[in-house]
């Protein structure tokens, strides 16, 4: 992989595109008026069109170019449904009986903004939302089905919702390494992974339910995921410690002062940090036989460890 500054700014110009047709294709949902109604309307926006970093719905479009030249209408879907599942995801942790956050992505919260009860909705919104998309609007019946049995797994009670579950029930107690990779894979790690499956199967051209050639590469892609947003979560828990709220969009060193448990806390900023690139270089290793192909995706486990909001 060239490292170069020119390769850089290619990646952060590919990134960008990216963002844009996400913010695009959400746009273009929020737009219909038959799908959220008159009262949800300025919550769920509120809360979708914040300045979020969409890592999830880009990894979406990336492996479906990955796997298949370019990106399709289906993964620009999926894309959209796994940035309304993520934002649900923050809404509801923000909540004062979660994390109690009055900043996300450089605005007061959605409860913070609205109310509570609105906030929770607006959650619910946007979760039930994500699947309606996926259900009505992906092309093939098979290829929904998949779509959708994917990110409810992730985002259900075996992926976020139990690791949502287990990072409240272990504040202030002690974990060690095991549990608290645990909490990180499931609270946010399975999200990524779902990312990179989801796309892989919008761009796969024979998508069988079991078996077969297609499955081996979904197979890599699981593994980059899951590797890539474990050393995410740790990268996030880093910054709480290193970063300003100013920089963050949210308010930092809030970890500490809740008990969570994080790497840095359990294992220390420097062991934290080594982790983190062990799992980069794993993820990297995992596209090794997509070869030149999945460049953006091995410049994206770099970049995600290199950010600072
Ligand atoms: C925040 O995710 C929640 C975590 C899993 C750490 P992001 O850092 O991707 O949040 P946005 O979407 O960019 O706001
Ligand atoms: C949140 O982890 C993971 C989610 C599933 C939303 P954090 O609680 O660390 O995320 P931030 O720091 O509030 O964004
Ligand atoms: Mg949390
Ligand atoms: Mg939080
Ligand atoms: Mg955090």
């Amino acid at each position: 992989m060239k490292s170069d500054s020119k390769a850089r700014r290619g990646f952060e110009g590919d990134l960008e595109r990216k963002v844009r047709l996400v913010n695009k294709t959400l746009e273009r949902i929020l737009s219909r008026r038959d799908l959220i109604s008159k009262e949800l309307r300025g919550p769920v926006c509120y809360a979708l069109t914040g300045p979020g970093k969409r890592i999830r719905s880009a990894i979406v479009l990336w492996c479906c170019e990955m796997m298949s030249g370019r990106v399709n209408r289906d993964a620009e879907i999926a894309a959209a449904a796994i940035e309304m599942v993520h934002t649900y995801s923050l809404i509801h942790d923000d909540l004062p009986a979660m994390d109690d956050d009055d900043y996300r992505r450089g605005r007061l919260t959605c409860h913070k903004k609205f109310d509570e009860a609105t906030a929770i909705l607006a959650g619910d919104a946007l979760l039930t939302l994500a699947f309606e998309v996926l259900a009505k609007e992906i092309k093939s019946p098979a290829m929904a089905a998949r779509l959708i049995g994917e990110l409810a797994e992730a985002a259900g009670p075996a992926g976020m919702v139990a690791g949502q579950m287990a990072d409240l029930d272990f504040e202030n107690k002690n974990v060690d390494e095991k549990m608290l990779r645990y909490i990180h894979t499931n609270k946010t790690a399975k999200m990524f992974s779902c990312a990179a499956v989801m796309g892989g199967i919008c761009g796969s051209t024979s998508l069988t339910t079991s078996g077969g050639a297609n499955e081996k590469q979904l197979k890599r892609l699981r593994e980059y995921g899951l590797k890539i947003g474990l050393g995410f979560q740790i990268a996030d828990d880093i910054l709480d410690v290193c970063g300003t709220s100013k920089q963050l969009g949210k308010t930092s060193g809030k970890d500490a002062r809740q008990g969570k448990q994080t790497y840095p806390a359990v294992v220390g900023l420097e062991k934290s940090r080594e982790l983190a690139w062990k799992l980069a270089d794993e993820a990297v290793a995992a596209l090794g036989p997509f070869g030149e192909k999945a460049d953006a995706l091995r410049r994206l486990a770099e970049s995600l460890l290199n950010r600072t909001k």
